[in-house]
């Protein structure tokens, strides 16, 4: 595991944009299958990039997926694909084809069937399982990762690439990526900013692999954390 720390949320989210354009540009001419998580923290990353990184991207190489999404329509505010939609994608000469959204506003669990397929359709495989090119992801306060909260361990090791779940606070349900194909991924690469997160940032580094991040993060190939001094409080050598 690769520890990055940088004094700010903003100046951790640009090294991060200069992070992933540069394993794109080590592979010049080829496609990349991303997949990118939701919730509060990459909003910062993903204005960034729309104003400050526009023209050194190619856009045209990379494929967007979403690693998991909240049950809602894309216009919610809850929507993971409708911030990216509104603070990126919409401003970048992105061909439409090469997003593929999850229907939040579709019947979970006929989505979760349909999205495994295209992604399985899509990406190539590898040991049966996508091998999706990076994987964009966060962690909750409390330890869960994609969607997969924790007590709900057992998705990490379902057959299915995408399962729904619930959240255990408010019962939204969501589809999530589960955790063979984020194992399975060449880079994973976590992104979290803010003091909020110091405790479990401190659990995913240092007491092995409790809760979902924490697992992902010991077991994935690859695996580099992007990190705030907030975040990064509890790590020794900041
Ligand atoms: C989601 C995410 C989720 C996220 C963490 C952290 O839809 O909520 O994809 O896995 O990465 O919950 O969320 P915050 O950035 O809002 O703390």
């Amino acid at each position: 595991m690769k520890l990055e720390v940088f004094p700010s949320s903003i100046e951790t989210s640009r090294e991060l944009i200069l992070r992933l354009v540069e394993i794109m540009k080590e592979e010049p001419g080829k496609v990349f299958n991303i997949a990118v998580s939701g919730g509060n923290t990459p909003a910062l990353m993903f204005d960034l990039w729309a104003n400050e990184y526009m023209d050194i991207t190619p856009w045209n190489r990379m494929h967007i997926y979403w690693v998991d999404e909240r049950c809602v329509p894309p216009d919610d505010s809850d929507s993971n694909y409708g911030m990216m939609r509104n603070l990126l994608l919409g401003l970048t000469p992105i061909p439409y084809e090469n997003v593929f959204r999850i229907r939040g506003e579709a019947k979970p669990a006929k989505e979760a069937l349909r999205y495994s397929e295209l992604v399985r359709q899509q990406v190539p495989l590898k040991q049966g399982w996508p091998e999706f090119d990076i994987i964009l992801l966060g962690a909750g306060d409390d330890g869960h990762t994609s969607s997969i909260f924790p007590g709900q361990e057992n998705l990490l090791t379902s057959s299915s690439i995408y399962v729904v779940s619930t959240h255990p606070r408010n019962g939204q349900k969501r589809i999530a990526m589960t955790g063979y194909p984020i194992l399975n991924a060449r880079h994973v690469i976590f992104l979290i900013t803010g003091k909020s997160k110091a405790d479990i940032v401190e659990e995913i580094c240092n007491s092995g692999d409790t809760g979902p991040a924490a697992y992902i993060a010991h077991h994935a190939q690859n695996v580099e954390l992007f990190m705030d001094k907030g975040a990064a409080l509890y790590i020794e050598d900041q």
